[in-house]
């Protein structure tokens, strides 16, 4: 009887448990910008730190909803509504992780600039909607960018984000996380004297060869992270939580109560020591870090003369010979980590404890962006996955808006056609576009014929830079050429993409835009599905019929001339004409055009039944 009793009694508190936790889970909704998004693993290393967060919580207690975003600013993420659909789906007790400052401060780009003086304002209203709901506020002062200057804190043309932040949480009493300072202490003073090892393993700025998904690296390393440098910042944020708990006097009874409920979900941390074989190793090596179980680690050297052999555990095990080993997961207990040298000391074994329990799944819950829902025409999306230096190919043919006509009387072009802009000055065509990942010094090329004899420049608005791009003429408008625009910076994840004619006769027609970094398209297209076919952007070959759709098997070598971009370009030769725009930039298509899409179709058709 006694027995039935404990038994009934201990599945009683199995189950008052269970309720318990479930009752007790929290989200974190995190709103921020670049520094803190959620990046596709097309663009990896790249990592915003609202991506790991959920990392160092037990994730049966806490979630992490990362809403943050690129190129916002505490009152563009506002105005476009984004604070708000948070406010539909949190809950009472959930938490909103605010951090602001990057966009804010740039004085350069109006949409997303803030007046210091209406900074506070605008980090009030955060404060204002969670209280509302009854939610727990929590409000991070931006990382520093990457130099001995601090611009987010006090001092002449900063902009000084961290101490107007830091006003804002006491008036509320709500907790202050200090990442500004943390962060700038970290990269000026416990890193100072590793020159390079901020730049190099935390922002993002990565060497030709270094990571897959950056063949011929990129140099964006003043405002952006790797994944290293975003577990960084997500450890910093948790060090600062504990710290508010332990010494800020000045929180409210409630933001005290949950701060404490929130800490104790934070996971335990183990070291994770990185040491060499050599005593006098002057390269490059990852610091020791303080992770929990099951989180992203990179291990990495880069010598200075030395030859690496090997990385090895604590029990001399080999655990990889590459020289950046990333994307494995911690193990739950503290561990060292030695990279072999020839030339060095002989492997010891270190004494070690064994591996705590933990529960490898869930591991994170940061979700990712809300992606985009606008829709675009599937045969407007091209796939960049087979072009090497030019991942990102963009269709130029159907702008959004535009004055001037979509042609595709002169062969040789890619795609749906191009764009043949008015013969005016100041002519336009709008395009959105996606960027999955952000840039400083991007390369994009333009596709482009014109048969004349002066100059027909233009302005390439890209994201909130102008570039002025000279076009002189190809010769004939069945020639296409190629002209490029570097440094091209990037930090929207949707963005207007602009060109304007600068002369009387207008512009040269338009084919196609490629960028050199991955994950940039027309906004709508997403991943672009993969084609099974290439056939001629060569400007010297007779083209294909009118109204035939020209396949070639995939691989196919016919034809190489092709253009100077190095790749043969998809094209779908039509006899269709000209797709006009109206005055509201809509497409009136013309008689030919709809007959081409029904013929299209049912050849469609026709290929799917032989399958
Ligand atoms: C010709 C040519 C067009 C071109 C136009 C121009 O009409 O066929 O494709 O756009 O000249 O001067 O812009």
């Amino acid at each position: 009887m006694m027995k039935h009793f404990i038994k009934f009694f201990l599945i009683a508190l199995l189950f008052t448990g269970l309720a318990v936790s479930d009752s007790t889970s929290v989200t974190i909704y995190v709103v921020g910008d670049s520094t803190v998004m959620t990046y596709a693993e097309k663009v990896y290393p790249q990592t915003g730190w609202g991506q790991v967060l959920g990392f160092f919580f037990d994730a049966s207690r806490v979630k992490v909803s990362n809403h943050a975003l690129g190129g916002r600013s505490s009152r563009s993420f506002l105005e476009e509504g984004r604070l708000d659909a948070i406010m539909n789906t949190a809950q009472k007790g959930d938490f909103l992780f605010v951090q602001f400052g990057h966009n804010d401060r740039d004085a350069s780009k109006p949409a997303r600039y803030v007046d210091p003086k209406d900074f506070p304002g605008y980090i009030q209203q955060y404060v204002d909607a969670g209280k509302a709901k009854g939610m727990n506020v929590v409000l991070i002062s931006p990382m520093n960018l990457n130099g001995s200057r601090n611009v987010f804190s006090t001092g002449d043309k900063n902009y000084d984000a961290r101490g107007m932040m830091q006003t804002v949480a006491y008036n509320n009493k709500i907790p202050f996380v200090d990442l500004n300072m943390k962060s700038y202490n970290t990269y000026n003073t416990t890193y100072k004297n590793i020159p390079d090892y901020v730049t190099r393993y935390l922002y993002k700025s990565l060497q030709k060869g270094e990571y897959p998904n950056y063949p011929d690296g990129v140099n964006d390393g003043t405002t952006h992270f790797q994944e290293m440098g975003s577990m960084g910042h997500a450890q910093m944020i948790c060090e600062e939580l504990e710290e508010n708990l332990r010494s800020n006097t000045n929180l409210s009874a409630d933001a005290k109560a949950a701060l404490t409920m929130l800490v104790s979900a934070i996971k335990k941390r183990y070291t994770i020591k990185v040491q060499t074989n050599l005593s006098n190793y002057n390269g490059l090596i990852t610091q020791t870090q303080y992770f929990p179980a099951g989180a992203p680690m990179t291990l990495r050297v880069t010598p200075n003369g030395q030859t690496f052999e090997k990385w090895v555990d604590d029990d001399c095990n080999e655990v990889s010979k590459n020289m950046i080993y990333y994307g494995f997961k911690t193990k739950a207990r503290d561990i060292t980590y030695t990279a072999m040298f020839q030339g060095g000391s002989e492997c010891k074994k270190i004494a070690h404890g064994a591996e705590d329990q933990y529960d490898e799944n869930p591991t994170s819950s940061s979700s990712g962006n809300p992606t985009s829902s606008a829709s675009i025409d599937a045969e407007l999306c091209m796939d960049g996955s087979d072009t090497g230096a030019w991942p990102s190919p963009i269709d130029m043919s159907r702008p959004e808006e535009g004055e001037g006509t979509t042609d595709t009387d002169h062969e040789g072009y890619t795609g749906q056609g191009f764009f043949n802009i008015a013969n005016n000055a100041a002519s336009t065509a709008t395009y959105n576009i996606t960027s999955e990942q952000s840039a400083s010094n991007a390369r994009v090329m333009v596709r482009y014929s014109f048969d004349g004899t002066e100059n027909r420049d233009m302005k390439f608005k890209i994201d909130y830079g102008i570039y002025d791009v000279a076009f002189p003429p190809t010769g004939s408008w069945t020639k296409w050429d190629t002209v490029y625009i570097d440094d091209v910076s990037l930090d929207a994840l949707d963005f207007k993409l602009k060109i304007e004619s600068t002369m009387e006769k207008g512009g040269p027609n338009i084919d196609m835009i490629a960028f050199n970094i991955k994950g940039v398209y027309r906004t709508g297209c997403g991943v672009p599905p993969k084609q099974d076919s290439v056939v001629v952007a060569d400007s010297t070959k007779k083209t294909a019929p009118a109204d035939s759709v020209k396949k070639e098997p995939k691989g196919s070598k016919s034809d190489s001339s092709s253009t100077s971009i190095g790749r043969k370009w998809m094209v779908e030769q039509t006899g269709a004409s000209s797709a006009k725009f109206n005055a509201l930039g809509q497409k009136v298509r013309s008689e030919k055009s709809r007959r081409h899409d029904v013929n299209r179709k049912t050849f469609l058709r026709r290929k799917s039944v032989t399958r």
